[in-house]
């Protein structure tokens, strides 16, 4: 009823409750946003097939901003003020979740990233809030694998530099890197985007380290793992849920074959919820296995369901304050609770490249 009041507004029919998703589904990181969008896509036709919340359907308005930076405050904006939305589902990466948050915040709106981790976000405002863990957890698992499991003493740092996601992901692993007893053998930056990262990787090679590595995304760790090759840096590589995309393997091949990143969830190691998933999505999306990105926006879709359900109306403050009242609910990724900061505690899983797909290894709890 909200943007009945703004002139040219499209007005949504009154048996249906407005939701606002914004998502990378072209440009370089189109997968996840892809992922995420098909993910919450199902969700919200399994809740509406179930009769819907509060006696109405939910109808999901998807804004795609092109991976780009300035896109996705567009995207709420126009969300928040011409289609009136309740509530906003997004983004996967940090950086694009953080230039929408201070909008949704001073709104009112409540937002719901399903997978960025960077700590800023939930930060910005009590509106704001996530369905996954965050990096200081995050980059303290793989910290804890390279010195413990793959038993590194020297790594490497190579840190995406216009990305909020790698300059934290990078900070939390080398303080828990050096906690653990472990040294830092070089940092080097690049900045997503780039086609040429020998000169780094040289610098890297000449100090020697016991692995690398690479809190980025998908399509620049697949180039940087095949031109370490090239330059005769053959230590392990390794990341964290920036690297989940099929296109890793696409691109990358043998080059990270062996590799390892933390993630969120894998389709081997969930319970009854995730199997169903898995199966549901698979019948949905032409056979296709849902990965990390997929499973979180189906969640992040679900929690916000079952908020406005237990909130009994669709006023923002009533939405948000029964967000953060969320407990044990019984997600894909695992029980979610919502926490003080308005973040998710949960366990992290570690996998390796292997074949081209992604091979469960390990759970770590928080
Ligand atoms: N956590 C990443 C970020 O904050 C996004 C991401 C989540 C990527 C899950 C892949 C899988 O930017």
């Amino acid at each position: 009823a909200m943007a009945l009041g703004f002139a040219g507004c499209q007005k949504t029919a009154s048996n249906e409750i407005p939701v606002g998703e914004f998502a990378s589904l072209t440009g370089k990181e189109a997968t996840f946003g892809q992922s995420s969008h098909e993910g919450t896509v199902l969700a919200v036709e399994q809740i509406n097939e179930a009769g819907g919340v509060l006696g109405k359907k939910i109808k999901l308005l998807t804004e795609d901003n092109a991976s780009k930076p300035g896109e996705s405050a567009n995207a709420v904006n126009k969300l928040i003020a011409k289609d009136g939305v309740v509530a906003i589902l997004g983004e996967v990466a940090s950086s694009r979740s953080l230039e929408a948050a201070p909008i949704c915040q001073s709104a009112k709106i409540p937002m719901v990233s399903p997978a960025s981790t960077n700590p800023k976000l939930t930060e910005t405002g009590d509106y704001i809030f996530r369905v996954c863990f965050i990096d200081p957890f995050q980059g303290t698992v793989m910290a804890n694998f390279a010195k413990n499991t793959l038993k590194e003493q020297n790594v490497a740092v190579f840190t995406d530099v216009k990305s909020d996601y790698s300059k934290g992901l990078a900070k939390f692993f080398k303080e828990g890197f050096t906690k653990a007893g472990g040294k830092i053998a070089a940092e080097l930056d690049y900045n997503g985007g780039d086609k040429d990262f020998k000169g780094q990787l040289t610098a890297i090679k000449a100090a020697n380290p016991d692995g690398v590595f690479v809190p980025g995304y998908y399509t620049d760790v697949a180039l940087i793992c095949i031109q370490a090759k090239e330059v005769g840096l053959n230590v392990p590589f390794y990341g964290g849920d920036g690297w989940e995309s099929s296109k890793l393997t696409e691109i990358g091949k043998d080059a990270v074959e062996g590799e390892y990143f933390s993630t969120h969830y894998s389709p081997d190691a969930g319970g009854e919820k995730a199997k169903a998933f898995v199966e549901a999505y698979k019948k949905r999306y032409n056979g296709k296995a849902p990965d990390a990105m997929a499973a979180l926006g189906y969640d992040s879709a679900l929690i916000l369901a079952d908020a406005i359900k237990r909130a009994g109306g669709t006023e923002g403050d009533k939405i948000r304050d029964a967000l953060a009242a969320t407990k044990d609910f019984d997600a894909v990724t695992g029980k979610i609770s919502i926490n003080k900061q308005h973040d998710a505690d949960k366990a992290a899983v570690i996998v390796q490249v292997k074949n081209g797909k992604f091979e469960y290894k390990e759970t770590v709890k928080p």
